[in-house]
């Protein structure tokens, strides 16, 4: 497999993956399907996307997106990171985070967070084994389906 940074070519094979995770509802409190359209605004010239992917074509995708307006966190950024279901388990999530670790520092950013559902094991572990800390549970964050869930925050300085 390859990593590379993503274009807005590359925005409808993520929106399918990103979809396809919504969808799942094992992984953000998002519910609305994306479409490319949707996802072409990501490239917004600040905040890296890098794509993971072999002969067959994009598999995983991993982003950055603005974590606060206020200026002071400008270094700051949010990430998401999904893999194509079948394509789990085989270092895909390990490879996107790590390029988007070096894409995000080399935009000049300088932490890394997001929040994880506290079930979201494979999650959990993929972040662990690249250097994201646990900070502690944010009880009742949002509802998914009716359901109040808790979330981990984690973050990583660059
Ligand atoms: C979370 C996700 C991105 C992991 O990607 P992946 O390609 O399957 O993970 P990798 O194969 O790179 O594994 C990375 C690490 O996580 C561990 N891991 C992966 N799946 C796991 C699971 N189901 N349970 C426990 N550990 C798991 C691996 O053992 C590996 O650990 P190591 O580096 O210490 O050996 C993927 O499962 C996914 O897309 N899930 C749905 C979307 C999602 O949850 N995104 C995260 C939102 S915060």
């Amino acid at each position: 497999m390859k990593v590379r940074p993503a274009t807005p070519a590359d925005a409808a094979t993520i929106a399918r993956i990103y979809s396809a995770g919504i969808e799942e509802r094992v992984a953000t409190f998002e519910t609305r399907p994306r479409s490319a359209a949707d996802v072409e605004r990501w490239f917004d010239g600040v905040h890296p996307v890098v794509v993971v992917e072999d002969e067959d074509g994009v598999f995983a995708f991993a982003s950055t997106s603005q974590y606060r307006q206020r200026e002071c966190y400008a270094g700051i950024a949010e990430f998401s990171v999904y893999v194509a279901r079948e394509a789990r388990g085989r270092g895909a999530g390990h490879v996107a985070m790590n390029a988007l670790i070096d894409s995000a520092r080399a935009a000049g950013f300088w932490k890394l967070l997001s929040r994880v559902f506290v079930e979201n094991e494979a999650s959990r572990a993929l972040l662990r084994s690249v250097g994201f800390r646990e900070i502690g549970i944010y009880e009742r964050h949002a509802q998914l389906d009716g359901v109040w869930r808790d979330v981990v925050i984690v973050e990583r300085l660059l």
